[in-house]
């Protein structure tokens, strides 16, 4: 008989997930029926579109996105200079409390945003819980648009503000509190501290990187243009991960508070190493607005298949499992040295990159020999660039003679 297949039921902090995927607050959760259409496709729960006071007027841009492409279409990276919930107070009371009502087992979270004021957060806060959100995340992180009025990551680049915000929205809410941080600061602890200090139950890491994507180099146009004119935007999608991981497992090696992660998430790859540098969950936007909520299946069977082979027997058995692989510079060993080898020689076309990136960027230990690639053992110093470049995997890194 094989093994059962692992539970994906997790926990963060006081929420109970049937597995550890949400959708982040952005366009896939801009109203109840995308919410509950991803419901049905299996989504363990959702971050509403962030809910602002009605006072706070919401108008967005045409065009508001702009992307980088690999050669064949696959998205990189993503620039959105998108605002808020457009809907009213009384749209998102209604349809949360549908939502709560067709889909009691899944976790509906209000991502809120108010004046610096914290009296409109805790009113809000209470508006958004009286309607039956699960949870309330504080989104005190959006890099654009907002701040320019004193709101998003003009508060969430503070610990003051931030202490403040969450200690006022702690004071009224019933329901677990998360606070959502910007990556947009030099030292994310400071702020990570000051959400939990002020009585934040789970921090979630990472809202958008402030970005400006490229400018057209005929009209000079910053893209995305807006009647010619642009701004800056946050950087979501693929390339944003390597910085979500890091500000997530930054949390997690000094913290112990829950962790939701985010930024970059579109295989169960990226999920498990979200785990695996301690969150608890994750929330996925780009990825459902660039294939749709139906990846959840993919995500779902693929991280349950990965838990089954390597004998982990649920998602908190992964969780923070690397940690204790990431620390300092100073604390890496010196003492083993890799070398480049040409582990596969036949699939080898002699294109030559290795030897250019070698002879300019690395130590000229590769070279060109009767078409053939030669490496010289005795001049690599085991920087590994060769191995990058190379388009055919060819050249690995081993351990010396
Ligand atoms: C078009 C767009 C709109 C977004 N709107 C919001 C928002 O209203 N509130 C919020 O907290 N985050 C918002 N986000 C940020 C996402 O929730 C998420 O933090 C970010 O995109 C990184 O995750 P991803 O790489 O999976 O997209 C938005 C992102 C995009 C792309």
């Amino acid at each position: 008989m094989p093994a059962p297949a692992p539970s994906l039921e997790t926990t963060v902090g006081p929420l109970a997930l049937k597995n550890p995927f949400l959708l982040a607050s952005g366009p896939p959760t801009t109203s109840g029926e995308r919410i509950r259409h991803a419901f049905r496709l299996g989504w363990a729960g959702a971050v509403t579109k962030t809910i602002v006071p009605d006072t706070m007027e919401i108008r967005d841009v045409s065009p508001r996105f702009a992307t980088w492409k690999d050669g064949n279409s696959g998205l990189l990276g993503f620039e959105n200079i998108e605002l808020v919930s457009k809907h009213e107070e009384s749209y998102w009371v209604s349809e949360i409390a549908a939502t709560r009502e067709e889909y009691p087992d899944r976790i509906l979270v209000a991502s809120i945003m108010a004046s610096p004021d914290p009296r409109e957060w805790q009113e809000l806060a209470c508006t958004v819980q009286d309607a039956g959100a699960d949870a309330i995340e504080l989104n005190v992180s959006c890099p654009h648009g907002m701040p320019e009025r004193g709101v998003g990551a003009a508060i969430g680049q503070h610990p003051d503000l931030v202490r403040e915000v969450t200690r006022a929205v702690r004071q009224v809410a019933r329901v677990p509190l998360i606070v959502k941080l910007t990556p947009n600061v030099t030292e994310i602890l400071p702020i990570a501290e000051a959400a939990v200090d002020g009585g934040a139950d789970i921090l979630a890491a990472i809202n958008t990187v402030q970005c400006l994507m490229g400018i057209d180099l005929e009209t000079l146009e910053p893209r995305p243009s807006v009647a010619g004119f642009g701004t800056y935007g946050g950087y979501s999608g693929p390339a944003i991960k390597p910085v979500g991981l890091r500000i997530v497992s930054q949390i997690a090696r000094e913290l112990p508070v829950p962790l939701i992660g985010i930024g970059g998430i579109s295989r169960w790859q990226d999920a498990a190493e979200y785990i695996a540098a301690g969150a608890s969950a994750i929330q996925v936007c780009t990825a459902v607005m660039w294939e749709g909520a139906g990846i959840i299946r993919g995500m779902n069977e693929g991280l349950s298949g990965y838990l089954s082979r390597k004998h982990f027997t649920g998602v908190g058995a992964l969780r923070g499992r690397a940690l204790e692989r990431i620390g300092t510079h100073a604390a890496l060993s010196r003492d083993r040295r890799l070398f480049a080898s040409r582990r596969f020689p036949e699939r080898c076309t002699s294109c030559g990159r290795c030897v250019t990136a070698c002879r300019d960027g690395g130590y000229h230990a590769v070279s060109m020999a009767g078409g053939e690639v030669v490496i010289a053992t005795e001049r690599c110093d085991g920087c590994s660039l060769c191995s990058h470049v190379c388009p055919e995997g060819v050249i690995v890194m081993l351990p010396g003679a």
